[in-house]
């Protein structure tokens, strides 16, 4: 990147403000960062609390900065946290779960302890799925940053790496070798039609594949079977993802002259996917030499809908061969308005309207079109969007999206989200001084100033 000038360092800087005022205390030690700044325009209570996705950033800012602390600390909080007795109504979560936030409160002793929130009070009760991974995620970043390897050894930390496979190698009801989750339960927690296989969790799935062999120590043979397992689920989801998630002008002229309601080893329509649920905007949208992974697949269901995180989570980790990668950044090219327009990143398009919506998302006003998760625009979303740009060879896309970014956020005192086709629109029941939004900027400006930072990654 130029020399960075004057109002960068000072929108950076205002993003640092953020970030220290946000950082969260237990009996004097930095445990994590609140979602948003406390503020009358909150929309919800629970935006006080530590998230352990909105964590991310914020920690990867910290390693960045050499200040390893405060992410080996929450790193530590949050395995803790796993071990509270979870209330959900009569039966128990799976051990390995991990909580969607936390916070600190004062008990009837006045004394300060770590309160955890698995979905038993999170709006619509929903449990997250893919805070467990980015747990893991940050741990295997933590590790490779800091060179201290006696955290993940301690025992309690291998005990949660071995339940947290555990839980998602056992077997299920499942055929295929993606991950089954309910709807609501990643970075989109409300309903939005995301349960099945969503390609969020299929990418950090993958994530957690790829690195946990290095992570979890084998002792014995049970550890072994676990890492076998691994190794070979590792492989065929990475397959399964890059045919059948995939979708390109290729891929859909294949679909639209599908053979139906095949039986047998031999049928090619695995999934009897029918042509007719090919919506009408893809065929007009689809570059010829832009594609993507679809947003969740099934028996009998492709959900064509784009959805902007998992894809390039799936980047970034390698879940995408080069071809793929380079392709849905030629779709961000080719597409820019629909994708970034007027601040990066669109979170999902289309929005689902009319009885779509309805049926849906249950009616959701706050995820009407394009608003919030329907549709909205997500600074949180641009460093993934950079390190996905950057791996894919697209620094020119990647700097291109910042500079949108830079030249609003402060000025706009760094909302949650934006409203609109465009993304013109500052979020209706958007927070303000919401802390990822402020992280994500200055995550984005470091990778573009330093490149390699992205080794870090799984
Ligand atoms: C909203 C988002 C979720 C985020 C939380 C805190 O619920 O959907 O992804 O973690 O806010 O910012």
């Amino acid at each position: 990147m130029d020399t960075p000038n004057l109002s960068i360092m000072q929108t950076i800087n205002s993003a640092y403000e953020i970030l220290e005022q946000s950082i969260m205390y237990h009996n004097g030690n930095a445990i994590g960062t609140c979602a948003a700044l406390h503020s009358p325009s909150l929309a919800a209570e629970n935006y006080s609390d530590c998230f352990v996705r909105d964590f991310v950033p914020s920690a990867l800012v910290f390693l960045a900065d050499g200040r390893p602390e405060i992410v080996s600390n929450f790193l530590q909080t949050v395995l803790a946290l796993r071990t509270r007795k979870r209330l959900a109504a009569g039966h128990e979560i799976q051990p390995g779960v991990m909580p969607a936030s936390f916070r600190v409160v004062h008990d009837e002793r006045g004394e300060e302890i770590v309160q955890a929130d698995f979905g038993e009070r999170a709006i619509g009760r929903v449990a997250p799925v893919d805070s467990m991974m980015w747990w893991l995620i940050l741990l295997y970043i933590y590790e490779k940053n800091t060179g201290d390897a006696a955290l993940a050894k301690r025992p309690e930390f291998q005990n949660t790496m071995e339940q947290i496979l555990h839980l998602c190698l056992r077997d299920s009801f499942e055929v295929s070798p993606a991950l089954l989750v309910p709807d609501a339960c990643t970075m989109i927690d409300r309903r939005m039609g995301i349960y099945g296989h969503p390609i969020e969790i299929q990418a950090l799935f993958y994530g957690v594949l790829r690195i946990i062999h290095s992570l979890l120590e084998v002792t014995d043979e049970r550890q072994q079977s676990l890492i076998n397992a691994a190794l070979i689920r590792e492989k065929a989801l990475l397959n399964y993802v890059r045919i059948y998630y995939w979708l390109d002008p290729e891929r859909l002229n294949e679909i639209h002259r599908y053979t139906t309601e095949e039986f047998g080893i031999d049928s090619i329509n695995i999934l009897n996917i029918y042509p007719e649920s090919i919506p009408d905007w893809v065929p007009e949208w689809l570059p010829d030499e832009g594609g993507y992974l679809v947003g969740n697949v099934g028996a009998g269901r492709m959900d064509f809908r784009y959805f902007a995180l998992g894809n390039f989570l799936s980047i970034m980790f390698g879940l995408t061969s080069d071809m793929q990668a380079s392709r849905i950044m030629k779709l961000y090219e080719t597409r820019w308005d629909d994708l970034v327009g007027a601040m990066p990143v669109k979170v999902i398009y289309p929005a689902l309207q009319g009885v779509e919506w309805q049926v849906i998302t249950g009616s959701d006003p706050k995820n009407a079109p394009w608003s919030y998760h329907n549709g909205g625009n997500w600074p949180a979303l641009l460093w993934q969007f950079v390190a996905a740009a950057q791996r894919a060879g697209r620094g020119d896309l990647a700097e291109r999206a910042f500079n949108i970014a830079i030249n609003r956020l402060r000025h706009n005192d760094w909302p949650e989200y934006y409203d609109g086709r465009y993304g013109r629109l500052i979020g209706r029941r958007a927070n303000f001084k919401q802390v990822w939004s402020a992280t994500s900027l200055i995550l984005s400006h470091k990778l573009l100033d330093n490149p390699t930072l992205l080794n870090l990654l799984p």
